[in-house]
């Protein structure tokens, strides 16, 4: 039986942060829960994740998804690898090691290792190519080609240091083998390295297989905020290619932000600068962008959304949205709703083929279908307590700049005059008006002007 172990109990020293490194995000989520999604994905009879460093924000990253075993003092990777070790029912035979600062990792190379360490009773190790080994293990070979020691780059000799094979850090052990090498490792300073295991089985007399991973990229290591920002490009880059297999038109993948969980539909266009988050829903035929911003929605077929932000919200078919609109949690526009220009709408609902063109404030609104909604409309939904609903019915027609002060009912069919504060129900089909009535003061200018010029 093959067990899997995570380490993530370093702080992450290089990040220079407050948070731990496996807790940074890598395309929104943390680097450690791409790691324990690609190993869950294996399907192993158990997996263990090592914690240290902020255990409790690590523990409930992994919320009972996997074990957890604390690492009490950051010792080094021999270290956490026993600590392991030691709580690994008896039933395991060889482990999978993997560290939780390797977001990228393929979950096919995962499965090929796995399959050549249940084939060989020796350690295998996935190494890779890296035109800058700079920061990895190094890979040492004999005359052979045979591995037979990783020197870690502050130990490397020059020659060592010259090598571009480098240690991904991924490997499947043997559990008999660690539990005999590990406890003999003679510590660097505090630290306990993982990599001298090899060293030391060879030296036993063991030999230890390796696998170059085909793709270096995938097998990167974080420990910098460079390289977390390069990981960030490998993945907007194989998103967006993602997309664009998939029937998706992106006008710029520069400048085109992508998180792995969104899904667009077929010739939906992406235009440039344009940030597409969480689980992001899109269909078919959509114009999303420029510059729009997408975070949790759920967007029907043929929308367009320009130059607007939209959080967890839903979008139906048909729908316009922008330029400039800010739709917030909990809007739902059914089919063919237009919001144009400058209009923020938030917890609300609006109805098939409802307009709200211009610089308008919904909020808390419920809003039946084809009901114009004119120009500078507040809905007042707040009395500095509490939060007040209002109802709108079909075909109403909200004249520009009224105030509907919450809560409040305009019934179908309904007219608010333009200006109107509004702080009673209007029945079905009528008209309400709420504002002074005009005056006109004849001949007012011609009499001020005469006094004027007599003075
Ligand atoms: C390690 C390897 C190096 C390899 C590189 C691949 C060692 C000694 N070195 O170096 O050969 O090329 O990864 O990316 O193994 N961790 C613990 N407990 C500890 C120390 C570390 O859980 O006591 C965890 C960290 O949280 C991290 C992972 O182990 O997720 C790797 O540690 P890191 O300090 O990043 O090792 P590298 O210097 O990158
Ligand atoms: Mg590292």
């Amino acid at each position: 039986m093959t067990a899997a172990v995570i380490l993530a109990a370093g702080q992450g020293t290089r990040m220079r942060s407050h948070r731990v490194k496996v807790l940074h995000e890598l395309g929104g989520r943390p680097l450690l829960e791409h790691v324990l999604t690609t190993v869950q994905a294996l399907d192993l009879a158990s997996v263990v994740v090592v914690v240290g460093a902020q255990h409790q924000a690590v523990e409930a990253l992994v919320n009972h998804r996997a074990l957890t075993v604390r690492q009490p003092d950051i010792l080094g990777t021999g270290d956490a690898v026993r600590r392991a070790v030691d709580v690994l029912p008896n039933t395991v035979e060889r482990v999978l090691v993997l560290y939780g600062d390797g977001p990228l990792v393929p979950l096919a190379l995962l499965r090929t290792v796995v399959e050549r360490g249940q084939q060989s009773p020796n350690p295998v190790i996935v190494t890779a190519r890296m035109p800058d080994p700079t920061g990895y293990g190094r890979i040492v070979r004999n005359d052979n080609g045979q591995l037979v020691q990783i020197v870690e780059e502050k130990d490397a000799t020059a020659d060592q240091a010259a090598i571009t094979e480098i240690n991904t850090g991924i490997g499947i052990w043997p559990l008999g083998m660690l539990e005999q090498v590990l406890p003999r490792l003679i510590p660097h300073g505090q630290e306990v390295y993982l990599t001298d295991a090899v060293g030391a089985w060879v030296m036993a007399g063991g030999t230890v297989g390796t696998l170059v991973a085909p793709d270096p990229e995938r097998v990167m290591g974080i420990n910098t905020r460079e390289e977390l920002a390069r990981a960030e490009a490998i993945l907007r880059r194989d998103t967006v290619w993602r997309l664009m297999n998939e029937g998706v038109t992106i006008i710029d993948p520069q400048t085109t932000y992508v998180e792995s969980s969104v899904r667009v539909g077929m010739d939906t266009v992406i235009y440039p600068m344009t940030t597409l988050r969480g689980r992001t829903v899109i269909g078919d035929y959509g114009r999303i962008g420029p510059g729009t911003t997408i975070v949790d929605g759920q967007i029907g077929d043929h929308a367009v959304i320009e130059h607007s932000v939209v959080e967890l919200s839903h979008v139906g078919p048909k729908c316009h949205v922008g330029p400039f609109s800010h739709l917030r949690a909990g809007t739902y526009l059914e089919r063919d709703v237009h919001i144009g220009n400058f209009v923020e709408v938030k917890n609300s609902r609006i109805g098939l083929g409802s307009k709200a063109g211009h610089h308008c404030y919904l909020g808390d609104a419920t809003i039946g279908s084809h009901v114009n909604i004119g120009a500078g409309t507040v809905i007042v939904n707040y009395d500095g307590v509490q939060k007040h609903p209002t109802f709108i019915g079909d075909d109403a027609f909200i004249g520009c700049n009224a105030n509907l002060v919450a809560p409040v009912e305009i019934g179908s069919g309904a007219y608010v005059a333009a200006g109107s504060t509004v702080t009673h129900n209007v029945p079905a089909d009528a008209l309400g008006i709420a504002r002074a009535r005009q005056e006109n003061k004849v001949d007012w200018v011609t009499v001020r002007r005469a006094s004027k010029e007599r003075s």
